[in-house]
């Protein structure tokens, strides 16, 4: 994906220094190559493998309708969380039955949107959500597929913000029987809503499989249970997302097999023991398939040095294109895009250019000695850069191209300052 040519960085045959001063900085670049490397190996390492099974992009991650288009012609599904996810998804006409929909609030009209849209299912998140959508379903003479989303009590090692199936997550039905039993009773004599099965989300950039097994080991004692109490079988199961990537060399993420084989090993062991059909399986991973694809090209501007202390170089965006680091004290490596191949002999701090001393995107960085204009490309910011993107400070949300059977190709334009007050009255 990158080679240096002419101390220049390139990335799939295209000089990084060209974009920038082609579309200017800040900038998003998506290797196209890489995303379809990465979508390949979720066929291969789970939909080939494994029959009766789909893979859904958690679009939170990249929400564009070029990425929508783009998995559509690659037959995978959506998970979407929001009618404005949603919205991206149907204004490319992506498939509604191959939708899925989740989110731990989802309001009256987003969920009249997607029985209307005719999304495939919905996961279900709480007690009342199960109500709520029953009621809109016989009010609106519609009937919905559902899993539910149970909170499987277990801890992922990742940062504490992004580990989401703990005792005390604000996601999932808890795992408690006088609340589950009930509500997985109703749900099996509801007559609008046909319930599939079951779903876990444990949390996001983990880089071992116990966490998922863990979780699995509490749904199967669930279908298990769903059989013995109510005669009914388990058709659907969902195992979320949460495969890590590389952001630095301190991490080593896993393949997909790493996680689906020890997974399907278990779960078909399971129902062979208990004489239950193995049911329909599903992931839905964001991070895998878009991080790794993406880079972001910022320009060096103010460079402040504290003498004895550390050297600032000061970057055109920062937490508005990247909250990452400021929330999550995320880790990234970078280079100099136009001194690619020079020593390393300094080592300074990233900052943005936001009013505030958390906007720092990289901490102690090794990098050539460096001047204003110089082009700094950040990697592996293809997840939750974009799509966390903000306008603090006013700083207008920056393009995004991805480059294509070698063509860059402007796929989201950058914001204009009038466009950042459009809605102001
Ligand atoms: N499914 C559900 C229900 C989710 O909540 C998420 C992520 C995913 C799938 C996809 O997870 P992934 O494969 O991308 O790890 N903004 C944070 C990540 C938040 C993840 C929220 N849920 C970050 O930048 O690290």
């Amino acid at each position: 994906m990158f080679e240096i040519k002419n101390h220049n960085l390139y990335m799939d045959g295209v000089s990084t220094v060209e974009l920038a001063n082609q579309f200017g900085t800040p900038l998003y670049v998506y290797s196209e190559d890489k995303i379809l490397a990465n979508l390949k190996e979720i066929k291969n390492a789970f939909l080939s493998k494994y029959e009766n099974s789909h893979a859904a992009f958690a679009c939170k991650a990249f929400c564009t309708k070029y990425i929508c288009r783009l998995l559509d012609q690659e037959g995978f599904w959506l998970d979407v969380v929001s009618g404005g996810e949603l919205y991206t998804a149907m204004s490319v006409n992506f498939p509604a039955n191959r939708i899925e929909f989740n989110g731990n609030n989802k309001s009256i009209e987003e969920i009249k949107l997607a029985l209307n849209y005719g999304v495939n299912r919905f996961v279900v998140d709480s007690v009342s959500e199960f109500f709520t959508l029953e009621q809109i379903c016989k009010q609106m003479g519609r009937s919905a597929n559902i899993l539910f989303r149970i909170t499987p009590n277990v801890s992922a090692n990742t940062h504490d913000y992004i580990s989401t199936g703990k005792k005390d997550s604000k996601f999932g039905i808890p795992l408690n029987e006088m609340i589950l039993f009930p509500l997985i009773e109703k749900a099996i004599h509801s007559e609008v809503l046909n319930f599939l099965g079951f779903h876990f989300h444990v949390g996001s950039q983990l880089h071992e499989t116990q966490t998922h097994l863990s979780a699995l080991e509490v749904i199967l004692e669930l279908m298990l249970t769903t059989k013995m109490k109510f005669n009914h079988t388990i058709e659907d199961f969902n195992f979320g997302g949460g495969f890590g990537v590389k952001y630095t060399e301190a991490d080593q993420p896993l393949g997909i097999s790493d996680f689906v084989d020890p997974i399907m090993a278990r779960l078909t062991e399971f129902c062979e023991a208990n004489n239950i059909d193995r049911p329909h399986v599903s992931m839905e991973p964001g991070r895998f398939i878009v991080g790794e694809a993406g880079i972001q090209l910022y320009s060096i501007g103010t460079i402040k040095e504290i003498p004895e202390i550390k050297t600032y170089l000061s970057v055109d965006g920062g937490m508005t294109d990247n909250i990452r680091p400021g929330l999550y004290g995320a880790r990234y490596t970078a280079l100099l895009a136009n001194k690619a191949d020079l020593n390393a002999t300094e080592v300074v701090d990233i900052s943005g250019k936001c009013c505030e001393s958390t906007d720092i995107l990289i901490k102690s960085l090794q990098l050539p000695p460096a001047e204003a204009g110089d082009i700094l490309a950040v990697f592996s910011t293809g997840a939750y850069g974009y799509s966390m993107a903000n306008n603090y400070n006013k700083l207008p949300i920056p393009p995004v191209v991805v480059i294509s059977e070698g063509e860059p190709k402007l796929i989201v334009r950058g914001q204009t300052y009038e466009e950042m007050i459009s809605r102001e009255l």
